[in-house]
């Protein structure tokens, strides 16, 4: 089954997903983490409250050295958690994946543009590959074309590396890469919420009520 993550640091979501979806875990980046205004250990020690012992968390490293980012991937891989540790796939980063791997902790490589560069990642042994799928598209060419080549790469060299896409700002750009086999997906709060909504779905239930409570009042189903 594809993997499902929420990419968020907002415990509030995370509580409110878990209960309606088959969530993973949850990923998080620089970014997040800082518009959150939260650090890494406080949000972690949050989100296994809520999500449990099985879950699997995706965290950055924010080293910009091959030894920074090693040694910030092992410290991370010694929190208390089912941990992936995220490094951008830069030259620097591919480096740092090479010797991380040495230590068998579970990479994902991330801030992947395009194809050739999701496959050189794969190539250095990173399990999970993170292309921004509507980042790419906002830069006028095509994320799902990237995700279509790389696992297609993918599958004719048989490697084992899974598909994390990520970046989304709607539902089409989710439905195109799944429709490809991609092993993980991460969506933002707001795209998880669309997944399941449709402006027909609530006058519908509303339908079924009105019809049922006319005809049989108060009485449940099996009471009829
Ligand atoms: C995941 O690895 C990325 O950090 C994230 O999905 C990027 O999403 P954004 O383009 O919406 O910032």
């Amino acid at each position: 089954m594809i993997e499902l993550y929420l990419d968020t640091a907002d415990i509030e979501q995370v509580k409110r997903f878990k209960q309606c979806l088959p969530l993973k875990g949850v990923t998080t980046n620089p970014s997040i983490l800082a518009s959150a205004g939260t650090g890494l250990n406080e949000v972690l020690t949050d989100l296994a409250q809520v999500l449990g012992p099985n879950a699997r968390f995706h965290a950055q490293v924010v080293s910009t050295s091959v030894a920074g980012m090693v040694e910030e991937a092992k410290q991370i891989h010694q929190l208390p958690y089912d941990m992936v540790v995220k490094v951008p796939a830069t030259e620097t980063g591919l480096a740092a994946i090479k010797q991380i791997k040495k230590d068998g902790i579970l990479v994902l490589a991330t801030a992947i543009y395009s194809a050739q560069q999701g496959f050189m990642a794969a190539l250095c042994g990173a399990d999970y590959l993170a292309p921004y799928v509507n980042r790419i598209d906002a830069m006028g060419t095509n994320g799902v074309g990237v995700v279509a080549d790389l696992q297609y790469l993918l599958n004719q060299h048989g490697l084992a590396s899974k598909i994390l896409a990520a970046s989304f700002k709607n539902t089409q750009q989710v439905m195109d890469v799944m429709k490809l086999g991609i092993g993980a997906i991460t969506l933002p709060v707001d795209v998880a919420a669309q997944m399941f909504a449709h402006p027909a779905v609530q006058p519908a239930v509303e339908q079924f009520s009105k019809d049922w409570h006319e005809a049989f009042g108060n009485k449940l189903s099996f009471e009829s």
